[in-house]
Formats: C-alpha cells, sequence, structure tokens
C-alpha cells in the first residue's frame, strides 16, 4: 500500500526572524521545502500528497514538488487545523478510514530514508500506529515559576517526538477532533491520538532529523544534508 502524505507548510516561521517562511530559506541553493519533499518523494515515489500552504503564501513555487499526485490544501491558524483541512481533503478523495497517512512537518528536511522506510514498516502493520522519536540524551529540567528548577525529570524513557507520525485516517480524524473539542493543545499527532487512550509505537529514529525552528539551526540542518550527501 501507499500512504497519503500531510505535509504541514503554513507556518510563518515567527521564531526564524527571518524575511521569509523558514521553508522557504535556501540550504544549498535549494529551498528547505524542495530538500524535504524530495527527500519523501525518494522514500514514496508513488504516494499522494497534500501539501499544506497559506492561502496568502507568494513564495510557494509547484516546481518544487517531485510528486505527480498532490494537492495545495490551505493552512489554519495553528498546525493541527492546517492538518486537519489536509485530512478532510483525503477524505474528499474517496479515501476510507484504514487509509495510512504520514504527516511530516516541512522543516525537517533532514529526515532520512531509512527512517522513513522503518517507520512505514511499523505503522503499516500496527493497529494504533507510531512516530519516529530519538532517545532524550540531556538531563531535563522542570522549571519553578521564578526561572529556578524545581526538579529534574527522570531521563531514562524520555524521547523526542520527531515526524513523520502515521496513523490510519479514521483514528487520526477523530483524534484531532476530539482534541479540538476539548480544547486539548495538540502540537503534534501522537498526543491527540494518546488523549483517546490509545499508545502509539515509538519507533527509534536518527537524532539529526531536526526541525528548523531557531537561526542556527539552518547552518546545522545545511551541514547534515551535506554529511549525508558525502
Ligand atoms: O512552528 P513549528 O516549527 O512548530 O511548525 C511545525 C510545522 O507546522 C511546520 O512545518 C509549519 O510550516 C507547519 N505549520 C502549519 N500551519 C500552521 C503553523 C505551522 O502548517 N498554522
Amino acid at each position: 500500500p501507499t500512504p497519503w502524505l500531510v505535509v504541514p507548510a503554513a507556518g510563518c516561521g515567527r521564531r526564524m526572524g527571518a524575511d521569509r517562511p523558514k521553508q522557504y530559506l535556501t540550504l544549498g541553493g535549494q529551498t528547505v521545502l524542495a530538500h524535504t519533499l524530495s527527500r519523501l518523494h525518494a522514500a514514496f515515489p508513488e504516494a499522494r500528497l497534500c501539501l499544506c500552504l497559506d492561502a496568502e503564501d507568494d513564495h510557494f513555487d509547484p516546481a518544487w514538488v517531485p510528486f505527480s499526485d498532490w494537492r495545495r490544501v490551505d493552512g489554519g491558524a495553528e498546525r493541527v487545523d492546517s492538518v486537519v483541512n489536509a485530512l478532510e481533503a483525503i477524505v474528499a478523495e474517496g479515501a476510507d478510514d484504514q487509509a495510512l497517512v504520514l504527516v511530516h512537518d516541512v522543516a525537517r528536511p533532514c529526515v532520512d530514508a531509512s527512517d522513513l522506510a522503518r517507520l512505514f514498516a511499523v505503522v503499516r502493520d500496527d493497529p494504533v500506529g507510531g512516530l519516529l522519536a530519538a532517545p532524550v540524551a540531556d538531563t531535563m529540567k522542570r522549571d519553578d515559576a521564578a526561572g529556578r528548577v524545581a526538579h529534574t525529570e527522570e531521563r531514562a524513557g524520555l524521547w523526542h517526538a520527531l515526524t513523520p507520525q502515521g496513523f490510519r485516517l479514521g483514528v487520526l480524524r477523530r483524534a484531532l477532533a476530539r482534541a479540538h473539542a476539548e480544547g486539548v493543545a495538540v502540537t503534534d499527532e501522537a498526543s491527540a491520538v494518546e488523549a483517546l487512550g490509545l499508545s502509539p509505537r515509538l519507533v527509534p529514529g536518527r537524532r539529526d532529523n531536526l526541525k528548523i525552528t531557531h537561526p542556527e539551526d539552518l547552518a546545522l540542518a545545511g551541514q547534515i544534508l551535506a554529511a549525508q550527501a558525502s
């Protein structure tokens, strides 16, 4: 089976402080968006893509989309709203509840081919679905309101949630609708699925699948891409 891909790319990248959204900054002469889509396409050449873009986006160029079957979907106010719009577009295409959907942040251009293949192999056969994740290396502190350490979290068993995250269309729609109705803050698909009482699989992935968020991340992503290419 070939998955549906949802790529939320409707953020404005405020934390980057750049003159354009971070997906349109360039790495080695290509936009972040083009890098990300080309990695996904290499792993899933037959996949059907929903690309979430701001309705007023004037940086996007369709020449950066290597997929033959793709559609542009309007982004929403938050990432979760963009993903919900994409899921409704997938339903409108006639997909059923069992269709597999992989959601991947446009801001993660360094995602590795073997990680994509492994995630897909796991979620394809898993009744709940799952996500790429990496074990936390640093000791984690919880703050108090005054900027001091309230306590140290137990590091063992803590993971960074990465993307892609893969779930059945039906599960994901139910999870996101319920999170919306209950006003639960959702920063990834898995947390909405967890709120249904389900336990997504953690699929160990490479730590260099970073999300470009702050200015220093762009140079780091460029170095990771160059090292992976050599
Ligand atoms: O802001 P952050 O980096 O956490 O955004 C994660 C992803 O969600 C990015 O790929 C961004 O473009 C996307 N996004 C979106 N719609 C929004 C906000 C963010 O598609 N309203």
